[in-house]
């Protein structure tokens, strides 16, 4: 309403002819008879700006004159009217990022929760299975889901457990009989010498086998690692005084470097089953006479000997259980480098194996 009302009082119109007499022209003009081009008509006292044009046909000569009030102008400069286009396509624009910022912002918060949850499920591995899902702060929809996850791992680690202790129960059990065995064996007077000889290093070799299962056992369960603040050296130093004695049989000579103090967090009981797992291969993979050096510092632990290696293809198959080198020449269960990973997982540590001078078992210590 109100453009209708400003068109009437604030724009009119004149077409006057040749001699200045007026043809046709909207009320108030008709009531104007001035000739300059600021003008006061009767009606309204507010000031006009005049607009005159030629207007010629072939017969007559016109001119057409626009009276505008500055009151209008001065209307159109302040609510600066955009085309209608451009005023269309600024609030579909304007709505677009509105509605997309605000479905980014809800996707994002619900999905805070889930990203939380699954950070937490990727840390889950048989070595941690106490370990749950956060259920606090989870909205309604996901609740059921996380809950149904957590019952799936109660009943995981329950067989899990159960698994690991009649893994470890059987072992317990199979060891007692067998140096039972040993010891009849040893004294049966009708069995020979030679027999004797064969049937004591196939039981010692059970009774190894059996010894490294239940190591197994122990190391892939972390409720059994005590952590504590340890001296490296001197762990070091205990296993090769204790592995000294296989050593002197094959004149081996172990070189312990160390190239500064290192103090780390360690359970005692499981990194002397890891050295001496690496030592023990070490020497038993060296030829007589020669030398396996350990050498220590602050981001590594290295078990290097002087035998023939690892055949490059075997390499990655030396860390799966029971698997062995099928030219092999000594005995063992093939349990002993799976004991050495988990034990070194459980630190939180890498190991991982090369060939240089011979075969290099290496630990870091900074993943
Ligand atoms: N220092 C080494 N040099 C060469 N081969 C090795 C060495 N250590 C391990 N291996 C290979 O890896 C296999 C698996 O080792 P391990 O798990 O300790 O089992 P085991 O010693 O009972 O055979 C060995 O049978 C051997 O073939
Ligand atoms: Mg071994």
């Amino acid at each position: 309403m109100w453009v209708y009302e400003i068109l009437s009082n604030d724009i009119y119109f004149q077409i006057l002819d040749k001699k200045n007499r007026t043809i046709i022209s909207s009320l108030e003009v008709k009531q104007y008879h001035g000739t300059s081009e600021h003008h006061e008509p009767g009606l309204n006292k507010s000031e006009f700006f005049t607009v005159s044009r030629p207007l010629s046909n072939k017969l007559n000569d016109f001119t057409i004159k626009i009276y505008t009030s500055k009151r209008l102008i001065e209307i159109f400069e302040l609510t600066n009217i955009e085309p209608i286009t451009k005023v269309v396509f600024l609030v579909i624009l304007t709505t677009f990022i509105i509605i997309s910022s605000i479905i980014l912002i809800t996707i994002k918060y619900t999905l805070i929760p889930l990203t939380e949850i699954s950070k937490h499920s990727a840390q889950i591995s048989p070595s941690n299975l106490e370990k749950r899902l956060p259920t606090s702060g989870l909205p309604n929809e996901i609740r059921p889901l996380v809950f149904t996850f957590n019952s799936i791992l109660d009943r995981l680690e329950a067989g899990f457990k159960s698994q690991q202790e009649l893994l470890s129960t059987t072992a317990h059990e199979l060891k007692t009989p067998l140096s039972i065995i040993r010891g009849e064996v040893e004294l049966a007077p009708s069995i020979s010498n030679e027999l004797k000889t064969i049937l004591i290093q196939d039981i010692d070799l059970l009774a190894r086998q059996i010894q490294q299962i239940l190591h197994l056992a122990e190391a892939q369960e972390t409720l059994n690692y005590k952590f504590k603040y340890e001296q490296v050296s001197e762990l070091i130093a205990e296993v090769i005084n204790f592995i000294s004695r296989i050593a002197k049989k094959k004149n081996i000579k172990i070189i312990f470097i160390e190239k500064e103090p290192v103090q780390l967090l360690v359970d005692k009981g499981m990194f002397f089953t890891l050295m001496k797992n690496l030592l023990e291969n070490a020497i038993n993979h060296s030829p007589f006479n020669s030398e396996v050096t350990i050498l220590l510092n602050k981001e590594y632990l290295t078990v290097e000997d002087s035998g023939t290696g690892i055949e490059s293809c075997n390499l990655p198959y030396i860390f799966n259980k029971f698997w062995r080198a099928p030219n092999r020449q000594i005995s063992g269960a093939g349990l002993g480098i799976s004991i050495c990973q988990k034990i070194t997982s459980a630190h939180n540590w890498k190991l991982h194996a090369y060939n240089q001078l011979g075969a290099c078992f290496h630990i870091s210590f900074k993943i």
